[in-house]
């Protein structure tokens, strides 16, 4: 599905704190590292707190940095002057967490899907910007009769479709999809996860898709990056990352999804993960999953993993898979006096 591989956007040690009061930082996003290729989906999963969010906002530039480089088609999204801006926002857009409150309550459906091409400019007579919302409307599976309403008249999978059609308004190229499935019914899901793909498909889209859990992003995603705690602890394509999982806590996650057989549902193990997600205003030392890992060793407290490459492309921060210090850690339990 990627074109030739080549690198759209990148992300380098991407860091987005937060002053929370009294002398705290909150370390929502700490440290991300990776690139998402030219009409690819890249997968960002991890549980509700884990920083989603605040990264894909601050990829699209609505939240600055704290650190890090963010950089789209060559050029750094932090540090461009308005009209620059104003050009990148062509380009990428972004379709909210939320579809009941990212829509204006008092716009209609035609005012809310317009309002970016009448700052664009992009339309010289309101019969032409007419038209095409009526053609985003269809798009997206509405119909024109759907744009003199107001938001609250639709199903929460319609307002879905709504911001969708807003988010492509501008014709863009990448898309940050923010859970843009899990306010719906599962019925629901599947419609819309095939408008993305419909849409990928007919307008060549990139999309940085963000969920909570694994279980949609496995059909939907090329490549999935899996987070915790502010960080990436595991990289590699979608299909390796079902395969042949290596972080703990991707082997959770995939445990958490339910198996549509009866029979086996019920027999399978679940790895259940303990207690809460610690707090990223004073996160763990050393590895930031130690504290839930079933695996964890003396030296996790100590030293953060490193982030290894153990096949071509498959990325994961754990020291189980750090031959060179799991070596040490061996000799060192071996006892001194045989
Ligand atoms: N504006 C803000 N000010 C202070 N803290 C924030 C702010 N936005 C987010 N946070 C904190 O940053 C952390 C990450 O939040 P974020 O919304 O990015 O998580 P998420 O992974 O998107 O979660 P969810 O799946 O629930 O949407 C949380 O601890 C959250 O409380
Ligand atoms: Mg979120």
């Amino acid at each position: 599905m990627t074109d030739s591989q080549s690198v759209l956007l990148s992300v380098k040690d991407l860091k987005r704190h937060f002053d929370v009061g009294k002398g705290k930082t909150l370390k929502a996003v700490d440290g991300l590292s990776f690139e998402i290729y030219k009409g690819e989906t890249f997968g960002l999963v991890g549980e509700s707190g884990c920083g989603k969010s605040t990264a894909g906002r601050t990829i699209l530039g609505l939240y600055n940095k704290t650190d890090g480089d963010v950089v789209f088609e060559g050029q750094n999204v932090h540090d461009m002057n308005d009209k620059e801006r104003h050009q990148f926002l062509k380009k990428m857009q972004m379709v909210f967490q939320d579809p009941y409150a990212s829509l204006n309550p008092r716009s209609t459906v035609y005012e809310i899907i317009a309002e970016p091409m009448e700052i664009h400019n992009m339309y010289k007579s309101k019969k032409e910007l007419r038209a095409r919302v009526n053609e985003l409307l269809e798009d997206v599976g509405l119909n024109r009769d759907h744009a003199n309403r107001y938001p609250h008249e639709f199903s929460g999978g319609q307002r879905q479709r709504i911001g969708i059609a807003r988010a492509l308004a501008l014709d863009p190229e990448f898309i940050i999809a923010d859970e843009p499935i899990s306010a719906l019914d599962v019925s629901v899901q599947a419609q819309v996860v095939m408008l993305f793909q419909r849409l990928q498909r007919e307008k060549g889209l990139t999309y940085l898709f963000i969920a909570h859990d694994l279980s949609m992003v496995k059909y939907l995603s090329d490549r999935i990056g899996v987070m915790y705690l502010g960080h990436l602890v595991e990289l590699t394509t979608s299909d390796q990352l079902y395969g042949k999982p290596l972080h703990p806590y991707t082997e959770a996650l995939l445990s958490a999804i339910p198996i549509p057989d009866p029979d086996i549902e019920e027999s399978r193990e679940r790895i259940l993960l303990e207690g809460e997600l610690p707090s990223p205003i004073d996160p763990p030392s050393g590895c930031v999953f130690r504290t839930r890992c079933p695996y964890a060793m003396a030296v996790c407290a100590t030293q953060k993993p490193d982030w290894l490459e153990k096949d071509e492309g498959h990325f994961v921060a754990c020291h189980l898979h750090d031959e060179s210090l799991m070596k040490e850690v061996k000799e060192q339990a071996k006892p001194m006096h045989v």
